[in-house]
């Protein structure tokens, strides 16, 4: 019986660390920080949810994503794959494999919606093209963002145009499609963020975006912030539903984790931050609600871009950029059920990438008429795709995430552990070991009660 990993994976292996670092960067970055952020903050009160969502990241978010990168890196396969064999190797219940479907399964509803906003953003890239934001204020910027989501028939378009150009990626496989799609990715958004950051400092209300941000206000802090706090840390580092574990199944053995989780984390974070930073500034200067949903970084940019002098080019490469970051995660999103597909149904992987990619559209629909026709389509007050997002983020990638910190905690021998997680066996083991096996499981489930309003 094998305790360490094999060093080879069926789908190929990353050919160097920072192809892995970026892949992951890749994935975890993307719509989550730049438009999901921004937006829950401004719903969720601000401060008091940056401060849950940073100690969810820290304490939460890290140990798990380790967790996911020691499973997938000895597993070596799909996620489904991964847990079944782990189990094997382990002697228990191949049941652990559950936490591969239920990933599969959260990906699939992710990306439904994913690809609906992702081309949002491919829209505003055209328009910005066009220049279409110049002399923008508050009310043309609004108008402008309605008429795209009123008409079902633009986000179709958009939609079946992102889907498209997932498929194509993940057609390409492993080594050149997704490591050459994310290496040039990261550098470049950070810079421009910076950028975005310098200009709310000389014309935004800087001052009242930073206190908005970062002046905690402990009462604020309900179960109800503290649980979307936490699926906002879940699903903006792409944890819980397996795409950071298949991404692991392509590591070298003798890469490092820790190392390779920290920089993951800390670039999500960052760009996050850097986005909040940037756009609450803007927000109060041109009197807008940071409340706006959706549609607040749409709204708020475009007034930016439109008066900002050389606004035209800093918002096309603001565009594209948020496209590829949001391209790159929606590749991982496919890459569970696609190498799914291909370990257990023998299947190819165009077929594999054609038939989820079907799937994925199909169900987008639910979103693209969420924000039309079908936005007074709603059960227990949530449209269609208010439902995606919530049992994804709030619900799904929890359980997820208690199950892969409960299976790495206490199914794996510790000797393996030890070997596995590149931590020595010295304190920095012993916290993040006490981390998974009780802090992670237990924080997450009593948010979880609290946050459904069930203590
Ligand atoms: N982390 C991505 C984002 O912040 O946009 C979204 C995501 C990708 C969630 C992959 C989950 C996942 F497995």
């Amino acid at each position: 019986m094998s305790t360490s990993s094999s060093d080879a994976s069926q789908h190929g292996l990353w050919s160097k660390r920072t192809a892995f670092m970026f892949a992951a960067i890749g994935s975890a970055v993307g719509l989550g920080n730049i438009w999901k952020f921004p937006y829950m903050t401004g719903e969720n009160g601000g401060a008091a949810f940056v401060l849950v969502y940073l100690a969810c990241v820290v304490l939460i978010g890290l140990p798990i994503m380790m967790a996911e990168i020691v499973l997938g890196r000895r597993g070596r396969h799909s996620p489904v794959h991964t847990m079944r064999r782990l189990a094997e190797q382990d002697g228990h219940s191949t049941n652990w494999q559950a936490i591969g479907w239920l990933g599969m399964l959260a990906g699939v509803m992710i990306l439904s919606f994913y690809v609906v906003i992702s081309g949002w953003t491919a829209a505003y890239l055209m328009d910005s093209l066009f220049n279409t934001f110049q002399g923008f204020d508050q009310a043309s910027a609004e108008g402008h963002f309605n008429r795209l989501v009123d008409s079902p028939w633009r986000l179709l378009a958009w939609h079946t145009l992102m889907v498209v150009l997932v498929a194509w990626v993940i057609l390409r496989g492993v080594n050149r499609g997704i490591e050459q799609a994310t290496t040039v990715l990261i550098p470049s958004l950070f810079a421009l963020l910076l950028l975005l950051v310098g200009y709310a400092a000389l014309y935004g209300d800087f001052g009242r975006g930073l206190t908005y941000m970062f002046a905690f206000d402990y009462a604020q802090i309900t179960p109800e912030v503290a649980l979307k706090a936490m699926g906002q840390a879940f699903f903006s580092l792409s944890i819980g539903m397996g795409a950071i574990m298949v991404y692991g199944a392509y590591l070298p053995r003798q890469f490092s984790i820790p190392e390779a989780a920290g920089v993951v984390v800390t670039a999500d974070v960052l760009v996050a931050i850097l986005m909040g930073v940037a756009l609450f500034p803007i927000v109060f200067a041109s009197s807008m609600e940071p409340g706006a949903g959706p549609g607040l970084i749409f709204q708020t940019l475009v007034i930016a871009f439109g008066q900002m002098p050389g606004g035209w080019l800093v918002g096309i490469l603001f565009f594209a950029l948020t496209l590829i970051a949001a391209w790159t995660s929606a590749i991982s999103l496919l890459e569970p059920t696609v190498s799914w597909l291909v370990d257990s149904r023998g299947m190819r992987r165009r077929t594999a990438t054609l038939g989820s990619s079907a799937v994925i559209w199909v169900v987008g629909l639910g979103t693209v008429v969420s924000f039309n026709v079908g936005s007074d389509w709603t059960l227990y007050g949530r449209n269609f795709f208010e439902w995606m997002d919530y049992l994804t983020s709030n619900v799904m990638l929890p359980i997820g995430g208690i199950l892969i910190a409960i299976y790495a905690g206490w199914m794996v021998k510790r000797s393996v552990l030890e070997e596995q997680a590149d931590l020595g066996n010295g304190l920095l083991f012993k916290s993040w070991l006490w981390l998974v096996r009780l802090l992670v499981p237990t924080a997450v489930f009593l948010i979880l009660l609290h946050g459904f309003g069930w203590v």
